[in-house]
């Protein structure tokens, strides 16, 4: 069941799609349309686009598109049910009653309840006397009580079934356990034991407030260290940060970006609330894309080590890409952040403000990295190393960055500014030309159609597959032509299961009087709404006259009848009728 139609009508016209999506995105008018940084990818230039008129979004760079409630839908990661009631909310408008399937939702419902009540539990047994080894670690980490319930820590005692029997008894299926993987099923297949035991607890936390997962540590030196909630339907490890929730109140636009949990936590203690972290993996451009809603600098914190050098090296043109201004913190004698506070006792939060107040930019950490490779006493050295800090140099995009940094190598090094500035211009118009390369690469293999993980026929069937398209396109923005069109082809003619697919939906909700595309985040996945807003937004003025719709009628016809005898065995029954059908037109 869906949402009734007039009801989703309402909301799409009272949730003006720039609107809502200048809330997250900052849009400046070009032409007919919006366009800003898309909010899905990281980007410099604006490849987002928001057609106000009819009420949809597609981004060129990363090719994700659809209309107002798939928006909603990625960027405050709700499901289609919940994004619908988020917009219902926002327009003031009533969700009519028991109109939908919320199945999804009511799950999903579940597991945040869950979560919240596995949280307190675990918060709760830390404070008990089972909890006391959970407790006498976190104090011997040197946490106070006061940030142990600022976060909300806890402790999953030894017992295998403590936190089931708890839920359980809360009236938790068994099922929603999993769902939530608080719970394993046994192996024997007769009931569910903790996903964790004998560990201190992290809730993770959404910026909703909602316990999303957790993260537990071992105390011990067995391995893994720490456990983490694996994906479920609320939690999705490569998008979320931990303590965001926190970091986004701290007031400055600036992120410490930790490589753990306990780093965040001494760092929060000390007095730095705009501290964040990965969950267990390497940063990625969601992540990046995240933060910058929320900030313009990060300063990466990771540890000292070899490890955490490597993952700084490679966060740092995630967190660029993303548009973010980069610094990036070193810890003397390899540490973590949460080591080096601890080891300065009462001075800790004055010197890690120290280090905060003196650490250079990505593009000072790089060359200085890069200075220790090589003896600069040396005539040598120096070479391989100028020869090595212009192509760093050679990344920068502002030309006036690039001059201070050039500046500054050639009297500390004592060359002429000019030669040096010749080797950084060759490199500029080698990466230039590399770019350019790349991006035709990227335009043909795009045209092709050979990487399309969704529309995966149109790669073997293009000349169909482009007509098949550019016919639904026309047919979604000219409902009225659909009688015409609908005497002229049947579906049966496309060849494209993608495409067909649209094709019958489009045709079906024409055929009932209803608009085309109102209800179609909720039919198909979301990979398909922005492929379909993709073909959308691709087509241009020239194809949808009359003259080109006789031209794509033509070759669909043409092509469904060059089918030859060997296709027939994998045509469906229905297929084959229209097949024959053809066969007996063209020998009338
Ligand atoms: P670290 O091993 O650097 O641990 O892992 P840490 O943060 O310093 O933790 P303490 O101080 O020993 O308690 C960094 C982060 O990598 C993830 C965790 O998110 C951790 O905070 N990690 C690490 C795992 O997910 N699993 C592991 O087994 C280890
Ligand atoms: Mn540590």
């Amino acid at each position: 069941m869906a949402f009734p139609e007039s009801f989703l009508q309402d909301l799409k016209m009272r949730s003006d799609i720039t609107d809502i999506v200048s809330s997250y995105v900052s849009l400046k008018r070009r032409g007919r349309n919006m366009v800003g940084l898309c909010p899905f990818h990281g980007e410099k230039t604006p490849s987002f686009n928001v057609y106000t008129e009819n009420g949809s979004f597609y981004c060129f760079g990363c090719g994700v598109g659809g209309d107002v409630i798939s928006f909603v839908m990625k960027i405050e990661n709700l499901d289609y049910t919940e994004a619908v009631k988020f917009l219902a909310q926002r327009a003031g408008l009533e969700v009519p009653q028991d109109s939908y399937d919320n199945s999804m939702s009511m799950l999903r419902k579940r597991v945040f309840e869950a979560n919240r009540e596995a949280a307190r539990f675990y918060f709760d047994t830390l404070y008990s006397p089972n909890g006391r080894r959970g407790l006498d670690y976190f104090h011997s980490r040197m946490l106070s009580d006061r940030t142990i319930r600022r976060f909300g820590l806890g402790y999953a005692d030894e017992n295998w079934t403590s936190l089931c029997s708890y839920l359980r008894s809360k009236g938790f299926k068994d099922h929603e356990l999993i769902a939530a993987n608080l719970a394993v099923k046994r192996r024997n297949g007769s009931g569910v034991y903790d996903r964790f035991t004998d560990r201190v607890m992290f809730p993770i936390i959404d910026l909703r407030g909602n316990v999303i997962a957790f993260g537990g540590r071992i105390m011990t030196d067995q391995k893994p260290k720490y456990l983490n909630t694996s994906d479920t339907p609320v939690f999705k490890k490569s998008s979320n940060l931990f303590s965001l929730n926190n970091a986004k109140n701290s007031g400055t636009s600036v992120l410490l970006l930790c490589e753990g949990y306990m780093d965040v936590i001494a760092v929060n203690q000390a007095g730095f609330t705009n501290a964040v972290a990965t969950l267990g993996t390497a940063l990625t451009n969601e992540q990046a894309v995240l933060m910058k809603r929320y900030a313009d600098e990060v300063i990466i914190c990771y540890d000292a080590d070899e490890a955490g050098q490597k993952a700084t090296a490679r966060a740092i043109p995630i967190l660029r890409n993303a548009g973010l201004l980069v610094k990036v913190l070193s810890i003397p004698s390899g540490k973590d952040p949460d080591e080096f506070i601890k080891s300065k006792g009462s001075d800790g939060p004055a010197a890690f403000k120290a280090l905060i107040e003196k650490c250079g930019n990505d593009v000072e950490y790089r060359l200085q990295k890069l200075k220790q490779n090589y003896n600069l006493d040396i005539t040598d050295g120096r070479i391989l190393y100028l020869e090595n800090a212009a192509k760093v140099i050679a990344t920068i995009s502002s030309p006036i960055e690039r001059d201070v940094y050039t500046s500054k190598i050639c009297s500390e090094i004592g060359v002429d500014k000019n030669a040096f500035k010749q080797q950084i211009a060759n490199r500029l118009r080698r990466s230039s030309r590399e770019a350019d390369k790349k991006h035709i690469r990227q335009i043909q293999t795009d045209l092709s159609g050979k990487n399309d993980k969704i529309n995966i026929e149109h790669y073997k069937k293009p000349r169909s597959s482009s007509a098949e398209e550019a016919l639904l396109v026309y047919l979604i923005n000219n409902p009225d032509s659909y009688r015409d069109i609908s005497s002229q082809i049947n579906s049966g003619e496309f060849q494209n299961s993608l495409i067909k697919r649209y094709y019958e939906y489009v045709a079906d909700r024409i055929e009932n009087g209803l608009e085309p595309l109102t209800n179609i985040s909720a039919d198909f996945s979301s990979d398909e709404v922005s492929k379909l807003y993709q073909l959308m937004s691709q087509s241009i003025p020239a194809a949808s006259t009359p003259e080109a719709l006789r031209e794509y009628i033509n070759v669909i016809n043409e092509e469904c009848s060059k089918l030859n005898s060997n296709d027939l065995s994998s045509l469906s029954d229905a297929e084959l009728r229209v097949y024959l059908d053809k066969i007996r037109k063209s020998k009338q």
